[in-house]
């Protein structure tokens, strides 16, 4: 709430992050009490500096390692403390078979980047089908080209972030990835991204889980 009140006046936004896998107990603030608690407590501080700082949008990120029942749960909340959007998600505890160091998938600690992108597109979708249009997500997690970024697009993220793909590939790839958007855009005769955010969200979450 200290840093609420320190940094609304130049902060573009915050993010509540209950999702570092880092962190010890960190994860436990998903759930629904304490989740229910913490914003409650977020958004009255916020409101207290609204008058003087401004408005700073309020976004809860989460892991992709929550189940349905507890997204169920999430999805509720933040809509009923009326936060400002969602971004999901943040690193994985689990390990795909697909992984190819087997070795070191076995080191703790969250995984990142391309192995997470199929989880964290899921997450997007059954995210997006939970919000009904309430709030914008913001979709993270293995964006590394202009069709991953358009995959997340199309499961329900209204905005995008990426990590890890920075390290390999460099601040270039925030280029690259506008002009495939730009050039998907014009091949299929669109004015706007925003007609096909959550597109495949129903598709998406008819298929298997968990993934
Ligand atoms: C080294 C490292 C440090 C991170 N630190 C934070 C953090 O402090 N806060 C946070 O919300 N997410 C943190 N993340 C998670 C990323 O913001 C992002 O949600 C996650 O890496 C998935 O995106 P990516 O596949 O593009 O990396 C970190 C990720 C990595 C790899």
């Amino acid at each position: 709430m200290r840093l609420i009140e320190l940094f609304a006046p130049v902060a573009s936004y915050f993010t509540i992050n209950v999702s570092s896998p880092n962190t010890p107990g960190l994860r436990d603030l998903q759930q629904s009490a304490a989740l229910d608690d913490l914003l409650a407590r977020v958004v009255d501080a916020r409101e207290r500096v609204r008058k003087n700082a401004g408005d700073s949008p309020l976004l809860l990120k989460i892991a992709p390692d929550l189940t349905l029942q507890e997204l169920d749960d999430v999805v509720h909340i933040a809509r009923s403390r009326r936060v400002d959007g969602m971004i999901v998600a943040n690193t994985t505890l689990s390990r795909p078979e697909t992984l190819r160091d087997q070795v070191r998938a076995k080191e703790a600690g969250g995984l990142s980047g391309r192995p997470l992108l199929r989880l964290s597109t899921r997450m997007v979708a059954e995210t997006y089908v939970r919000t009904e249009g309430a709030f914008p997500l913001i979709g993270v997690g293995g964006v590394d080209t202009g069709g991953a970024a358009l995959m997340k697009i199309r499961a329900g993220a209204s905005l995008i972030q990426l990590y890890s793909s920075l390290i390999y590939k460099g601040l270039g790839l925030v280029d690259d990835i506008k002009t495939d958007l730009l050039s998907t855009l014009r091949r299929t005769g669109r004015d706007s991204l925003a007609e096909i955010v959550g597109a495949d969200a129903a598709t998406i979450t008819a298929e298997p889980w968990p993934v």
